[in-house]
């Protein structure tokens, strides 16, 4: 059965796979699959279904964003260090029918200076860093904001 208000997608690049393994310290203890289940679970309490997709190759997210465009009511977008060097991706992100909102773990602000430039951030929605998993909730409740039929005012 499908949710009344569609599909939000949430998509996962590089090194996101080994979350829960990889530096820790920054990332924290969560693996993929516990962000996955926080976000089904927070997007079905909002009526949404919930697809995820992760991959560690430029061409493959380019290809699942471009599956999704016009059938997607949101999308979740966590890129990776991509985000810091993916013009194709920028580009992906820029026919989408839907908002997305860009997702950190980290304070990418707090890092590295690389880290400091994104090349999706001024097409998205919005822009979540450094609230750790719990970014992808959020990201999710802005989504419910965002899409017709949510509670919230935008
Ligand atoms: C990240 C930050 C990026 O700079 C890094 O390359 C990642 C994860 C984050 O979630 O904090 O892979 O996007």
């Amino acid at each position: 059965m499908t949710s009344a208000r569609g599909t939000l997608h949430v998509l996962n690049g590089p090194n996101l796979n080994l979350l829960g393994e990889r530096e820790p310290h920054i990332y924290g203890a969560d693996t993929l699959g516990d962000v996955e289940e926080l976000a089904r679970r927070t997007g079905g309490e909002l009526e949404f279904d919930v697809e995820c997709f992760q991959s560690n190759h430029e061409g493959a997210l380019v290809d699942e964003i471009q599956r999704i465009r016009r059938t997607s009511v949101g999308v979740v977008i966590n890129a990776g260090a991509y985000t810091h060097t993916s013009v194709a991706i920028r580009d992906a992100l820029a026919n989408l029918e839907a908002p997305f909102v860009e997702v950190h773990i980290s304070n990418v602000h707090a890092r590295e200076p690389f880290r400091h430039h994104s090349y999706l951030s001024d097409k998205a929605a919005a822009v979540i860093v450094g609230c750790g998993v719990q970014g992808y909730e959020f990201a999710v409740r802005r989504l419910d904001a965002l899409v017709p039929g949510g509670e919230i005012a935008v």
